[in-house]
């Protein structure tokens, strides 16, 4: 990843970031349906909220290569933050996933990206500890790929209503569009270059 795409990661994760730390400090901040949530379901939505905002803020600076290898510390640190932020906001997500809009397709799209997000994570968390640091990196990308679903649903929406599509089947296809295609072109550089996928934020 050259510098510029590092930055617009930073920069939109960020800023999706400080959108959920509204939606769970604001009472009355965010889409109607969220007041429903807020009404039954307020533990798993605070958890996904606190953990989703944490992980997308704090994964970003884990791709930063230059940080790394000068402050192996610092990655320790912010890698451990970052699995105990995926572990609650998936933990949230598996909870709300069986009762998000739109049904059953909405349903499995979440619930699936929910698995796959704690899955991928828990293996990156494995592999380091077993220091095999190649797998690490192949996971961990996974892993942010799969964070990055919330940017991407917060793209694809807007544009939906925007050229006019209903809202939805645009909801039950972006509740998977918004996290598999992440998942396939993570794949491709995994495929293509497993040992210097990661990343070149630095260069
Ligand atoms: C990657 C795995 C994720 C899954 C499976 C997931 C799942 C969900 C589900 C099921 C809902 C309720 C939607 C509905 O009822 O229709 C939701 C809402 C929400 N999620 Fe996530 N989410 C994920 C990641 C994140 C992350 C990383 C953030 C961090 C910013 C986030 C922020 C939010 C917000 C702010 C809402 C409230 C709805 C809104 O304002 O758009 N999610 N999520």
């Amino acid at each position: 990843m050259r510098r510029s795409g590092w930055i617009a990661v930073v920069v939109l994760g960020s800023g999706i970031a400080a959108y959920a730390v509204a939606v769970l400090l604001l009472p009355n901040f965010g889409p109607p349906f969220v007041a429903k949530i807020r009404a039954h379901l307020v533990i798993p939505l605070s958890m996904h909220l606190a953990g989703g905002a944490l992980a997308l803020a704090v994964g970003a600076w884990q791709l930063n290569s230059r940080l790394r290898q000068r402050q192996p510390l610092v990655h320790r640190w912010l890698g451990r933050l970052y699995v105990v932020a995926v572990v609650t906001g998936a933990l949230g997500a598996g909870i709300l996933a069986p009762g998000s809009q739109e049904g059953i397709v909405t349903h499995l799209g979440f619930g699936s990206l929910a698995i796959a997000w704690l899955g991928t994570t828990i293996a990156g968390y494995r592999a380091v500890r077993r220091r095999d640091l190649i797998s690490h990196r192949c996971w961990m990308l996974r892993s942010y790929a799969l964070t990055f679903a919330a940017v991407m649903l917060r793209v694809y929406l807007p544009l939906s209503q925007i050229v006019g599509l209903p809202f939805g089947p645009s909801y039950q296809v972006i509740s998977w569009l918004c996290w598999v295609p992440n998942l396939l072109v993570v794949e491709m550089l995994v495929i293509q270059r497993p040992r210097v996928v990661p990343i070149e934020a630095a260069t």
